[in-house]
């Protein structure tokens, strides 16, 4: 793991973009892991700049997003599916029919998790994956003692995971899907380059933990110490723990 300690926010958000659009540029038909979340947006706004004033063609680009909440179709304000439209997909010129995120609304979950890892594999595999992680150090929705070398699968969220997810829900942890599709860990960690990004002082000790403890099950962002190409970027509050 490189760890990467910015001055600020602000810089890291504009690191992350800096290299996403690094990988674009370097390989015009990329495949890229996408992440969604509080952190993710000031990412891909600054990602969405860039691209404006630089001319990055995401023409050829793949995407593949970690998670969907099962039950919400793609039109629903609450889906990752709505998310990546409004934060990226809408504005950058990526082809539609490359962007990929699980569909929450299949009828059968298992069968479109499969089915999603089966269509990763079949595009060669994720070039570059950005990764959040939860307050209770989940990566995609990968909640602790989730299996290390887990497959994209439907997932039961925590109670931690529905309490920090509640803002697009009214604010009400009950109103919050239960059970997610999600990449695996396992899937995760085949990604050829991974960039995990934390900010804000109340993942300070999930950061500790994911980057300075014992890769274990109970955080699994720490699977991503086992990564041979992995960048974790910070700022001074989520690394104070450190
Ligand atoms: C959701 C996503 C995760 C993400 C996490 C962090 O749970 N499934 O992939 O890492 O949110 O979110 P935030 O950036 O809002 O703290």
């Amino acid at each position: 793991m490189k760890v990467l300690i910015c001055s600020d926010s602000g810089r890291v958000a504009e690191l992350a973009a800096q290299l996403l659009a690094g990988q674009v540029r370097g390989k015009p038909d990329s495949v890229l892991g996408l992440a969604t979340g509080r952190t993710m947006e000031s990412i891909y706004r600054r990602l969405v700049g860039i691209a404006g004033a630089d001319g990055i063609d995401f023409g050829a680009v793949t995407t593949f997003n970690l998670d969907e909440y099962v039950g919400l179709s793609g039109e629903q304000a609450q889906s990752y599916r709505h998310y990546m439209r409004a934060h990226l997909f809408g504005h950058v010129n990526l082809d539609t029919a490359r962007t990929h995120v699980p569909d929450g609304a299949a009828r059968d979950a298992d069968a479109e998790a499969r089915a999603y890892e089966a269509r990763i594999a079949g595009a060669g595999g994720i070039d570059l994956q950005l990764l959040g992680l939860g307050e209770n150090g989940h990566i995609g929705f990968n909640e602790p003692l989730s299996a290390l070398a887990s497959r994209t699968r439907v997932v039961t969220l925590a109670r931690a995971t529905l309490v920090q997810n509640a803002g697009l829900f009214d604010g009400d942890p009950a109103r919050v899907p239960t059970r997610a599709i999600t990449m695996g860990t396992g899937t995760i960690l085949e990604a050829r380059k991974a960039l995990m990004v934390v900010t804000g002082a109340r993942k300070a000790g999930i950061a500790a933990q994911a980057i300075e403890g014992p890769v274990s099950a109970s955080v699994p962002g720490s699977a991503l110490q086992c990564h041979p190409d992995c960048i974790v970027l910070l700022d001074p509050a989520a690394a104070s723990a450190l």
